[in-house]
């Protein structure tokens, strides 16, 4: 049993945690293996949910998590599945009901970028990020709504990008798929909200995952200059707001982009 959190007390992460805001949820979280996905995942299992985590390849990386939700005393659900491809998705969807039932949340996480200048971008690159960013947003949500309409407190919370909303030079195609999830997110509020399902986003700027282990040091610097926080994020505070807009806290709240950016887009 975890002592509660107080100021004199903090968790881990130096917070005084609020409760267990998820009791008794259970939560989709796509591409959890690694990165911010993973600290989503935890930090719903913290709060008390159950969560299914899927991934693509990093079976080591998510068995971990798995350990670690089960240590937590939540259940975990691990599960491979290429969101890009609606044959594995519905096949997610069939093992998640079998093993733990029906999800209350999901959240669309799974992204990829393959950044080139556009005079170089090939169609490959342009269909491999929209296959997985786009279309997997489109597979999980058409897929797993059935779930969702069935839910008491039903979220759908997809991750986008600062890049989405600003653009970046060498990730037209990346800059594309994420703006077209605020698209997608803004239009299915207005659709969903009769339902009573609440769909929002959540707009990271630049934070400290593998996705930006790639960059050089002197463009690392040149874009933490650009930041008035001059720091990149911790995939924590992505994971704290998606708690956030999971719990009762945001009842009223549909159709918003949160920005996690330390002040660089507003
Ligand atoms: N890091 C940033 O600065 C930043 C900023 C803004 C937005 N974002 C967005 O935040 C999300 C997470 O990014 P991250 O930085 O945590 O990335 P990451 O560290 O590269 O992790 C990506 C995760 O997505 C999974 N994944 C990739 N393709 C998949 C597919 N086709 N089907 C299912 N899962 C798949 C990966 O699984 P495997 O481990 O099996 O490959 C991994 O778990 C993405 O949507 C990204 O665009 C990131």
């Amino acid at each position: 049993m975890q002592e509660p959190t107080t100021r004199e007390n903090p968790n881990e992460d130096g917070l005084v945690e609020t409760g267990r805001r998820l009791e008794g949820r259970r939560a989709v979280v796509t591409g959890a293996s690694r990165g911010i996905g993973r600290e989503i995942a935890l930090a719903l299992a913290r709060n008390g949910a159950d969560v299914v985590i899927n991934y693509r390849s990093s079976d080591e990386d998510a068995d971990d998590l798995a350990r670690v939700v089960d240590e937590l005393g939540e259940q975990a659900w691990v599960y491979s599945a290429d969101v890009g491809e609606m044959d594995q998705v519905k096949e997610m969807k069939r093992s998640v009901e079998k093993h733990m039932g029906k999800v209350d949340i999901l959240v669309n996480n799974a992204g990829i970028n393959r950044d080139t200048m556009f005079s170089k971008m090939e169609e490959d690159a342009w269909k491999e990020v929209f296959s997985v960013n786009m279309n997997g947003v489109f597979n999980c949500t058409k897929v797993f709504l059935e779930h969702l309409e069935q839910s008491t407190y039903p979220r759908i919370i997809n991750i986008t990008s600062i890049v989405g909303q600003m653009g970046n030079v060498g990730q037209a195609n990346y800059a594309a798929s994420k703006a077209g999830i605020i698209g997608f997110t803004k239009s299915l509020a207005k659709e969903l909200a009769r339902k009573g399902i609440n769909v929002n986003a959540i707009a990271p700027g630049f934070i400290e995952t593998d996705m930006l282990s790639g960059v050089p040091d002197e463009v690392r610097k040149k874009i933490v200059s650009l930041i008035p926080m001059r720091r990149f994020g911790k995939p924590e505070e992505v994971a704290r707001a998606v708690v956030f807009l999971a719990s009762d806290d945001a009842d009223y709240i549909t159709g918003h982009v949160l920005n996690i950016n330390g002040g660089m887009y507003l």
